[in-house]
């Protein structure tokens, strides 16, 4: 039989480790913007759906591992975000937390909801207890951002056989990622969309882009590598493999699709000439991330450098975010998206995506590994 396209590209390591038939990961996104259809869709589709569990509690990730097994027998991956130091570190004073509101009540008073209050500025996901949850319902895969695992972690994981993946910005993360015990790395170039995941350095010394990341990384560790920041078509994939990556993870093009749970107004900012500026930005969490600037990022931009750390100013912008996405107002949405977001294709599905980021790569050249 003629090797279609898809045959050609096979899933190599990743696919060997994971049991996925392509090399393609949909990213997780943290935040509320992942969706049981899209992760589903994925893994159905013979790549690595994944979920982003960072906001969940407990109860809500034993839930949702249960529903997405109901969803699909292929696997799927839950992720988490490895809690920084920031956010072990003790709060603002009242005297702190209210001047770091006055600063935003203007866009309180437009948007016509109260500014949040101490208690809730001061909740914070449990991630011991989030980690409990996930390995009592052990999912096929668990990722990592922010962090390396724990012994405990590595050990239970491959006590119950889940196989283990942890993201790096940098070269030095990769190699501490290894030495850790995960199973895989995704190296996460600087062009990706959404938080920056650096955790040995500050984030201005961890920005390294996709193209320099992939190969260092590859030659620095000896897991499968999964290429993640600024892939989103078949050029990409090809372009990824040839660097030496054994996969890649798009985030952005799958936030545009239709299954997404982003909002309707971040999805239809995707694919636009718009989208082609990103810009890194603290304004929305206080934590380094990137999206597409808009009115509230150019208005607030002489704050950058003051408004708190994660959690609290993520807390603080919490009420703006939410009127905004679900009124539609772009003016005050955190529009995260990948440099190579005006190449996400709104609109299609998740399969049709799939299918044609497959044929796509092919045509590229890319033989997988
Ligand atoms: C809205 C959004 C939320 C994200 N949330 C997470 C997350 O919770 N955990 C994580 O590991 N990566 C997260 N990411 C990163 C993606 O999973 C993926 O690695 C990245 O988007 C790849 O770059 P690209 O956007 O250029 O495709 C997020 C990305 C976006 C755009």
């Amino acid at each position: 039989m003629p090797a279609t396209p898809a045959h050609r590209m096979r899933p190599g390591r990743l696919g060997d480790l994971l049991g996925i038939d392509i090399p393609v990961v949909q990213g997780p996104f943290g935040g509320g913007l992942s969706s049981v259809e899209l992760t589903t869709a994925v893994s159905e589709g013979g790549g690595l759906g994944s979920y982003g569990a960072h906001v969940l509690s407990p109860e809500e990730i034993t839930d949702l591992v249960a529903e997405l097994r109901t969803r699909t027998r292929r696997p799927f991956a839950m992720n988490l975000w490895v809690p920084l130091d920031e956010e072990t570190a003790p709060g603002p004073s009242d005297a702190e937390l209210a001047a770091h509101a006055a600063r935003l009540k203007p866009y309180y008073e437009e948007l016509g909801v109260p500014a949040p209050t101490a208690a809730d500025v001061a909740a914070r996901p449990d991630y011991e207890a989030q980690l409990d949850a996930l390995l009592a319902a052990a999912p096929p895969v668990i990722s990592l951002v922010m962090g390396l695992p724990s012994p405990r972690l590595v050990a239970e994981t491959r006590r119950l056989g889940i196989a283990l993946i942890g993201t790096a910005t940098t070269v030095s993360e990769a190699v501490a990622l290894e030495r850790s015990g995960v199973d895989a790395i995704v190296a996460s170039g600087s062009d990706a969309g959404g938080h920056r995941g650096a955790f040995l350095r500050p984030v201005r010394e961890s920005l390294v882009g996709t193209f320099s990341l992939v190969p260092q990384v590859a030659d620095a560790v000896t897991v499968p590598v999964v290429a993640a920041g600024g892939i989103a078509d078949g050029r990409g994939i090809a372009a990824a493999l040839a660097l030496g990556a054994d996969a890649v993870q798009i985030g952005t093009g799958f936030l545009a699709v239709r299954e997404s749970g982003a909002s309707e107004v971040h999805r239809r900012t995707l694919g636009t000439p718009e989208a082609r500026t990103t810009v890194l930005t603290r304004l929305f969490s206080g934590r380094t991330a990137r999206g597409i600037p808009n009115r509230f990022v150019r208005e607030m931009a002489a704050h950058e450098d003051a408004v708190p750390p994660y959690p609290v100013q993520n807390a603080l912008m919490q009420p703006i975010r939410r009127a905004a996405g679900a009124t539609g107002r772009a003016a005050y949405v955190n529009l995260w998206a990948g440099q190579a977001a005006a190449l996400a294709r709104t609109g299609t599905s998740a399969a049709e995506y799939l299918a044609d980021l497959v044929t796509e790569a092919a045509g590229a050249g890319a033989a997988g590994r």
